[in-house]
């Protein structure tokens, strides 16, 4: 069989893949490290345009419009939305029909299990190994040593951000474990 690619170029076609591959994980994985320390220095939490933030995605990647949302998830609810990077982060609707100014990250404090919301008992409890968290994510039975961490939420030209919290954990009266 004549294959109309020279034999002597598959190996440099394959290799000069391999450096693309090289030189772009070279450069994409420090520049991003790089860009969140300035981007949150430069953009102060909730002003302007959310430099400093991250837009909440659904369970499909579109960001999350608070309008939307509210009209969707009632009083009470807590439902898993995509948070800082990227981490399964509930956001939490308030009796009053408004969203939480916090939104819990769901990745339990014991070995990395996402927890869900158990809405009959009014907690979230971990599946893994049996850890609760009340209804804000403070922890409230081990083996979990701590409450979930949090994030702030807002609302920015419609859409739901998340920004790293960074203050005390209002739940404990804690400096944020997670900070
Ligand atoms: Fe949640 Fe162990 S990972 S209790």
């Amino acid at each position: 069989q004549a294959s109309s690619i020279p034999a002597d170029r598959v190996p440099d076609m394959g290799k000069r893949n391999l450096m693309n591959l090289l030189l772009l994980g070279a450069l994409s994985l420090p520049s991003g490290i790089m860009l969140v320390p300035y981007a949150t220095f430069f953009a102060p939490p909730g002003l302007g345009g959310g430099g400093g933030g991250t837009i909440a995605k659904d369970a499909l990647g579109n960001d999350i419009f608070a309008a939307e949302w509210l009209e969707i998830h009632g009083p009470g609810d807590r439902t898993l939305s995509q948070g800082l990077k990227g981490d399964p982060t509930y956001l939490v609707v308030e009796k009053d029909r408004t969203l939480a100014a916090f939104g819990i990250n769901a990745v339990c404090t014991h070995l990395g299990c996402v927890v869900p919301w158990n809405s009959a008992e009014n907690k979230f409890i971990c599946p893994c190994h049996g850890s609760q968290y009340n209804n804000q994510g403070r922890v409230v039975r081990g083996p979990a040593p701590l409450s979930l961490a949090l994030a702030h939420a807002t609302v920015e030209d419609g859409k739901v951000v998340f920004t790293p919290w960074t203050e005390t954990d209002f739940r404990t009266g804690e400096a944020p474990w997670w900070a």
